[in-house]
């Protein structure tokens, strides 16, 4: 429990969008320190006796987009008896919320080794934030040969951002290959299942009709750590090695929690 917030900088609530009854995002407008694509700051706000709670949410935007990296935007899902996003799902357009100055984060281009020519991003539910907002940076555009977006989310409803993929994927002219995923549903036109899985028995490679090896493959998982836990092992058994900035590898990841 803390009463104290230092670091943190007043904002306002300036969008809301609602995608599911419990997914959201959010814009936010606050005066916050530079970030690169690909990084999360934290969010707070006060809770019934007074203690801060504060947690931490990727970008969605890009910070060079066009209204300036003091507006961010956050994909949140609110968590059944969580404290911080149940309370952020409340919040309306001209409410007050504190956001982290510094932002954090090594899920960015430059973390990424060099002779890399094919990007695989490997998300589940709110962590396809991130991935949208390096796929909107212009270096990523021109540097990658061919990128890879997955989305695996339990129902078809949760696919969110489809515009702004429709967007992405034009302006890639065809290197942007999106595969959505489902796991609790089946529909005819999604693969089913769950990302670990679809790598082992090939059906993504397959799904997405491009091959990963490791001379010019790289990959950002990011998400659920059991997600992330059981596909750095399944990477791990196909002959990709987790990066080090000491020792180059293939694959770096991001636990939400
Ligand atoms: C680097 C980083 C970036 C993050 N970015 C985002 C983001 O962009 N959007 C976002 O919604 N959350 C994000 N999170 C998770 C976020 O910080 C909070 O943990 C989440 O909002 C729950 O907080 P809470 O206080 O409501 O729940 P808590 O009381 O803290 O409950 C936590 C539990 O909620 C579940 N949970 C937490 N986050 C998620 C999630 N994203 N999806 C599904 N289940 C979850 C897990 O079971 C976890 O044990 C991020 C976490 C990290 C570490
Ligand atoms: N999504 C909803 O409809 C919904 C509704 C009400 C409440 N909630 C709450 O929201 C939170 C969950 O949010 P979420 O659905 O975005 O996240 P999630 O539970 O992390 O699920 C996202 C995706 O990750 C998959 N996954 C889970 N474990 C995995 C593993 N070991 N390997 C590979 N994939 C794995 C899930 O598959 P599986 O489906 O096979 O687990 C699902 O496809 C929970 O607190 C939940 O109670 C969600």
């Amino acid at each position: 429990m803390t009463t104290n917030l230092t670091g943190f900088t007043k904002g306002a609530v300036v969008r809301h969008q609602q995608w599911t009854e419990n997914e959201f995002s959010i814009t936010v407008k606050a005066d916050i320190g530079d970030y690169l694509a690909g990084q999360f700051t934290k969010l707070a706000l006060k809770d019934e006796n007074g203690n801060w709670l504060r947690r931490a949410y990727s970008f969605v935007n890009s910070p060079n987009h066009h209204l300036g990296k003091n507006q961010m935007e956050f994909l949140i899902i609110d968590v059944p008896d969580g404290d911080l996003s149940p309370k952020l799902a409340h919040l309306a357009i001209g409410d007050e919320i504190y956001v982290g100055e510094k932002p954090s984060g090594f899920m960015t281009l430059n973390e990424i080794p060099d002779p890399v020519s094919d990007l695989w991003l490997l998300s589940t539910g709110t962590a396809i934030g991130p991935f949208l907002s390096l796929l909107a940076e212009n270096e990523t555009k021109t540097r990658f040969k061919n990128l890879v977006l997955v989305h695996a989310v339990r129902t078809r409803q949760e696919l969110v951002y489809q515009e702004r993929i429709v967007n992405l994927q034009a302006e890639y002219n065809g290197k942007l290959i999106y595969l959505p995923i489902v796991s609790r549903e089946k529909h005819h036109d999604i693969l089913s299942g769950r990302i670990p899985e679809l790598l082992q028995d090939g059906r993504l490679i397959a799904a997405v009709k491009l091959s990963a090896n490791t001379e010019s493959s790289f990959f950002y998982l990011c998400g659920n750590p059991a997600m992330v836990h059981d596909t750095r092992d399944m990477l791990l058994a196909l002959g990709f090695k987790k990066h080090l900035r000491r020792s180059s590898g293939h694959f770096s990841f991001e636990n939400y929690w």
